[in-house]
């Protein structure tokens, strides 16, 4: 009740301020940024008009009393800097615009009527007024990255960080007030999500319609919109007197209360600040490089053997300072080792978790796998994963915590190989360890400032998760809001291609730093969100070499569409049926058993059973090393029931299509091994399965291979010079098995598999016609 009139109170100062009519600006004012003129507050200390911004002007609000000029409104922060040669007027129509010399204008304010004056209150707001006194547009409600006494955060909007002191464009971080009621820090360019935030105020569920307030003696709370206070972030009390105060979301994505004492005419000092440790804000170090703190103040490294993409800029990241290639070399022998970096934490963005024993194991299982880039080994967990990292820090103290990067082995390092290419300590990390066991308060006060964060943000995941289906087991699996897409696909402007269950765009995440397929889904069963969501957390668990991972979905009203990685060499028809790209003999064997280790995983190995019912090279991804991957994994069972009858390709012809489909018979995994068995074919002589620009008795595929089988005529399936008959003999066979027209005589994925391999005897095959009769 007492926080209620003080608000009114508060507003009431504001307006009679408004009705003294102080400093007022009238029509046809006009500044420009030589005159170094400025419309100021009437006590002096706030001005209006033009400062310095790079090598040009921006208009904001400033303190103009004190030496430190700090701007604490822009206006257009990320509209590049005006020339010396602007004028910004008031026009006599009552606009507010700034104009060049060209005499093009840009709005500075849009209020939704023309003004009639306008003032720079004492409180920093600066507004406008329509012709009856009343405020119609005012800089308080367009906060950048400062609030000031009287200001609010109301729900929804955000704070951005500046991307530094001397530039006040929009930088990397963001403070949000969400309607959950919860005060959120996150990195610029991500979804609002509990694993991205990096401090929260933990008072979401308390109302739908919170601000954060700072009032005048610098106490900083959150307010509900009945006026009860739900949280104290500072306690207030401070003097008033000659004492300013004001909060910004700061370059570092720290936010802090400052205080200046006016009368004392001293620097800002700083009351209160929402983090200790200046490695907290999460994207601090840009990819693959993670934070350290040097004493108080944070430093950015790269993963070993990676360098600084721009030199002195963090945010830029770091890159390999070698070339990645195939993660074998001919001769089997791997040209990668193991580095070590230990006591750091990332980003979980793993394709695949081990449940392993020792920390040299989980090192050793990511070299061995050619997916693997780098590895997180935690509490018995070692979790593969592809580059880039994200979001590294080091946490003295936290000695569990190890990651090792997958590198290319140098002529140096092969001359010092240590155990498993170990890095040892750097000088400077026994110096910091040194420093930080020499002063244990700080160590304390460290661990402190860890275990606060981490109940923060586990107060922060528990509650906001609560009225959802819970998907903190797939920590790598985003739910995203259709807008969220619009934005990373650029408006849906570039389609990647169309299948059977609908489009896909090509987007990026990350701030544009990584590509992403969109695929938006068409005819999909309207069933509730909640089953959409569990047959989405099926498919988010499967991760394999040869899957296409999901990346994170989305069910927005009538929207369903799913976030993929993206591939960058098409898809399999790109290449296989284009004689320009020819692939190798070698290649098209390794491609298939690549598919077949894909399928038996759907059918034998994930926790459910998937059938994938629509395998063809359309659907089979090629990654940048040309390894295949499966899409479209688990979609099957999304479709209305009709829908799955359109899968049959040409009628009387085969597409990749089993018989059973036509025939009404239950559709079981064999299925599936029908279509590989027609990609194989495919594959072994690099044509389409019905093709006919060829003569007659060529044209189906199928026919025709059987056909050059029974006639010992292998010859005249493949064009290559240096294929091993035996091998091919082998190959055909399987491809033949598979095709049968009885289900159960097909063999299983995993016998598929084996045969491939030649571990074991392959019988001669019947004709895949021999039972056409019972069609
Ligand atoms: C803007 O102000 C300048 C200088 O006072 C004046 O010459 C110019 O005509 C004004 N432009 C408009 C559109 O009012
Ligand atoms: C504000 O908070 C009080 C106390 O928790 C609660 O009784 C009231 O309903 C809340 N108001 C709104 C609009 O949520
Ligand atoms: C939120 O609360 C403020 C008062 O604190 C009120 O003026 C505003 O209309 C409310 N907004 C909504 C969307 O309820
Ligand atoms: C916040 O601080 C004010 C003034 O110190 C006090 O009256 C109020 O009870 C506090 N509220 C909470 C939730 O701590
Ligand atoms: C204010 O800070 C500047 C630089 O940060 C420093 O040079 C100056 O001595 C400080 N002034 C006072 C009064 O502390
Ligand atoms: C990459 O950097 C590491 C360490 O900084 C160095 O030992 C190695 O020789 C570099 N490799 C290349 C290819 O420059
Ligand atoms: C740092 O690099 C990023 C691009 O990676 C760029 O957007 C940003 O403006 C740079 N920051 C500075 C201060 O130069």
């Amino acid at each position: 009740m007492a926080s209620l009139l003080f608000f009114i109170f508060l507003t009431a100062i504001i307006t009679t301020e408004a009705q003294r009519g102080e400093s007022i600006v009238n029509l046809g004012s006009s500044l420009t940024p030589t005159s170094k003129s400025s419309w100021q507050s009437q006590s002096g200390f706030y001005a209006f008009g033009f400062y310095q911004q790079a090598n040009g002007y921006a208009v904001g609000v400033f303190f103009a009393g004190i030496p430190e000029k700090t701007v604490v409104w822009t206006a257009n922060r990320d509209k590049p800097p005006a020339l010396a040669s602007v004028t910004l007027n008031f026009t006599s129509d009552g606009r507010l615009i700034m104009q060049s010399a060209q005499g093009i204008d840009t709005a500075i304010a849009d209020p939704p009527e023309r003004a009639a004056s306008a003032s720079m209150l004492d409180s920093g707001n600066f507004v406008l007024y329509n012709s009856d006194k009343k405020i119609i547009w005012q800089s308080f409600e367009s906060p950048t990255n400062t609030l000031l006494q009287g200001q609010r955060l109301t729900v929804g909007n955000e704070l951005f960080s500046s991307v530094s002191v001397s530039d006040q464009s929009t930088g990397i971080f963001r403070l949000k007030m969400q309607t959950d009621g919860n005060l959120v820090q996150y990195p610029v360019q991500t979804t609002d999500v509990a694993e991205y935030a990096y401090w929260a105020s933990g008072t979401d569920g308390k109302g739908s319609n919170v601000s954060l307030c700072l009032d005048d003696d610098g106490r900083l709370y959150l307010l509900n919109s009945t006026g009860t206070i739900l949280k104290n972030l500072t306690q207030g009390g401070y003097p008033t007197k000659d004492v300013v105060y004001f909060m910004r979301i700061d370059v570092d994505g720290i936010f802090r209360l400052f205080s200046h004492n006016l009368d004392k005419n001293g620097n800002f000092s700083v009351i209160w600040s929402s983090s200790n440790n200046k490695c907290d804000p999460k994207g601090l170090c840009g990819l693959n490089g993670f934070c350290t703190m040097n004493d108080q103040d944070a430093n950015c490294l790269c993963l070993p053997d990676f360098a600084s993409v721009i030199e002195g800029n963090w945010s830029s990241g770091c890159e390999r300072n070698f070339t990645a290639e195939s993660c074998k070399s001919k001769d089997g022998s791997m040209k990668y080792i193991m580095k070590a970096v230990p006591n750091t934490v990332w980003e979980d963005d793993s394709f695949s978790s081990l449940t392993i024993l020792t920390k040299d194991d989980c090192e050793a299982a990511c070299l061995k796998d050619c997916n693997c880039e780098a590895a997180t080994y935690r509490d018995g967990v070692c979790r593969k994963q592809k580059l880039p990292l994200r979001f590294g820090r080091r946490v003295l103290g936290d000695v569990n915590n190890i990651a090792f990067i997958k590198v290319a082995i140098s002529t140096s390092t092969i001359n010092k190989i240590e155990p498993l290419g170990r890095e040892k300590y750097s000088r400077k990390d026994i110096m910091i360890l040194g420093i930080s066991l020499s002063a244990f308060g700080l160590i304390m006060s460290v661990i402190s400032a860890i275990a606060i964060y981490k109940n923060r943000v586990r107060a922060y995941r528990r509650v906001s998760n609560s009225g959802n289906v819970d998907l903190s087991m797939d920590v790598s699996l985003r739910s995203f809001t259709y807008s969220d897409l619009e934005k990373m696909t650029n408006g849906f402007k570039e389609e990647l291609g169309r299948g059977s269950f609908g489009t896909v765009y090509k987007g990026t995440i990350w701030n544009g730093q990584k590509i992403v397929a969109v695929k938006r889904l068409e005819k999909v069963l309207t069933e509730g969100e909640r089953e959409f969501q569990t047959e989405m957390k099926v498919i988010g668990r499967t991760h394999h070499k040869n899957l296409v991972r999901l990346l994170g979905y989305c069910h927005d009203g009538e929207n369903r569409l799913l976030v993929y990685e993206y591939m960058s060499n098409g898809s399999l028809a790109n290449i296989l049926f284009k004689p320009e790209k020819k692939l190798f003999w070698d290649e098209r064997i390794e491609i298939a058993r690549n598919i077949a280790k894909g399928i038996l995983y759907l059918h034998e190995e994930c926790e459910s059973q998937i059938i994938h019912c629509d395998i063809k090279p359309q659907n089979i991804l090629m990654d940048e090393y040309r390894c295949p991957k499966i899409s479209d994994f688990g979609l099957a069972k999304l479709l209305k029931p009709d829908q799955t009858n359109t899968f049959t390709g040409i009628r009387g012809t085969k597409g990749y299509v089993a018989p059973e489909w036509h025939r009404n018979q239950p559709v079981t995994i064999k299925a599936d091994v029908y279509s590989f068995g027609i990609v194989l074919l495919e594959l072994i002589c690099c044509r389409k399965n019905v093709d006919w620009s060829f003569p007659e008795e060529e044209a189906i595929l199928e026919e025709w291979a059987y056909s050059c089988f029974e006639a010992l005529e292998l010859d005249k399936l493949v064009s290559d010079q240096d294929v091993d008959k035996r091998q091919l003999e082998r190959i055909l066979k399987v491809g033949l098995w598979c095709i049968l027209d009885e289900p159960s005589l097909r063999p299983s994925m995993k016998k598929v598999l084996l045969m491939l391999e030649g571990t074991v005897d392959i019988p001669i095959p019947p004709s895949p016609t021999s039972f056409l009769s019972t069609v």
